[in-house]
């Protein structure tokens, strides 16, 4: 199995997201979780990421929290979309399983010294702090990392925070811009994908009729978290951003994308954190994200199903 260290901020996207790495053993090799601070503060997320492993039946996962603010800004945080817990709809238990010592930030780059150099894949589901900050003070691990699959950034969607910007880039695009300046392989899963996998009625009454407990909690997130894309745009269901970088992971088919120059945005007050995407080649600038555009949403969903139904 491919071995990964999972980032995020969950977030019921993210549960999701998780949900389908621990669905997927045989694939897919979870190392560790680390959170950081995004949809929610810190400690939230930290707690969120241990209720999700326990709901999924898997206790033993490593979960160790990073960074609890951008590297150079102040946190901007989106209990509009998530709730106040981040993680609102089920119930939420005070999880038993421990929150490792280690800083997530330390856990990334010993990881990354000790497993053989590109083996490592590093899986993004918030803002890249605790990517940016690890490449910052060990820049000898970014040789190492296999690959970066991430949830962020928008093209033809173009912005859900601001008019022109993605959550995850918009709070912390210094970390973003270390990230995809770092010359590493970079899949990108921007709004442009995610607002196509929608949790339409059927595909979460499929979630449901599982019948288990991360099944149903899997359900009950998406009832409160799809409230605010149906209310706000009238569409069809909540965009399941997340899970799209596990499921690319397990089967890449089903995505569809460019290799293009990306450059992050951070000094305009406008367009802060956009990922300017050079989708149609207009520019000399070198090519360094695979930047999807297409999936297939149908076959996304019964990958999740079937996985989350595993648990
Ligand atoms: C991203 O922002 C968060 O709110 C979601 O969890 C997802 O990672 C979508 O813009
Ligand atoms: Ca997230």
């Amino acid at each position: 199995p491919r071995k990964i260290i999972i980032d995020t901020d969950p977030g019921q996207d993210d549960a999701a997201a998780i949900f389908l790495a621990l669905g997927s053993p045989e694939e897919i090799d979870l190392l560790g979780i680390t959170t950081v601070a995004g949809n929610v503060p810190l400690a939230l997320t930290s707690k969120n990421a241990r209720i999700v492993c326990e709901w999924a039946g898997k206790p033993g996962t490593k979960v160790f929290a990073g960074c609890d603010a951008p590297l150079s800004r102040p946190l901007v945080t989106a209990e509009h979309v998530h709730g106040k817990t981040g993680l609102d709809g089920p119930d939420l238990h005070e999880p038993t399983m421990p929150l490792q010592e280690q800083h997530g930030v330390d856990f990334i780059v010993e990881t990354l010294r000790s497993e053989p150099a590109g083996t490592v894949t590093l899986c993004t589901l918030g803002p890249l702090t605790n990517i940016g900050k690890a490449f910052k003070i060990a820049p000898d691990i970014i040789d190492r990392v296999q690959e970066i699959v991430l949830m962020g950034g928008a093209y033809f969607e173009v912005g859900n925070i601001t008019p022109a910007a993605e959550f995850n880039i918009y709070v912390d695009p210094e970390a973003a811009q270390i990230v995809f300046r770092s010359g590493l392989p970079i899949i990108v899963m921007p709004l442009d994908v995610t607002h196509k996998v929608l949790t339409t009625g059927p595909r979460i009454q499929a979630l449901r009729d599982l019948g288990t407990t991360a099944g149903t909690a899997m359900a009950e997130m998406v009832d409160f978290f799809e409230r605010f894309d149906v209310e706000k745009y009238g569409s069809a269901g909540a965009p399941l951003h997340d899970p799209c970088v596990i499921a690319y992971l397990l089967k890449p088919e089903l995505f569809q994308g460019r290799h293009i120059n990306v450059e992050i945005e951070t000094t305009s007050d406008l367009t802060l954190g956009m990922t300017v995407a050079d989708w149609w080649g207009v520019s000399d600038r070198m090519p360094n994200a695979t930047f999807m555009g297409d999936v297939d949403a149908d076959g996304f969903f019964a990958l999740l199903t079937e996985r989350i139904g595993r648990l």
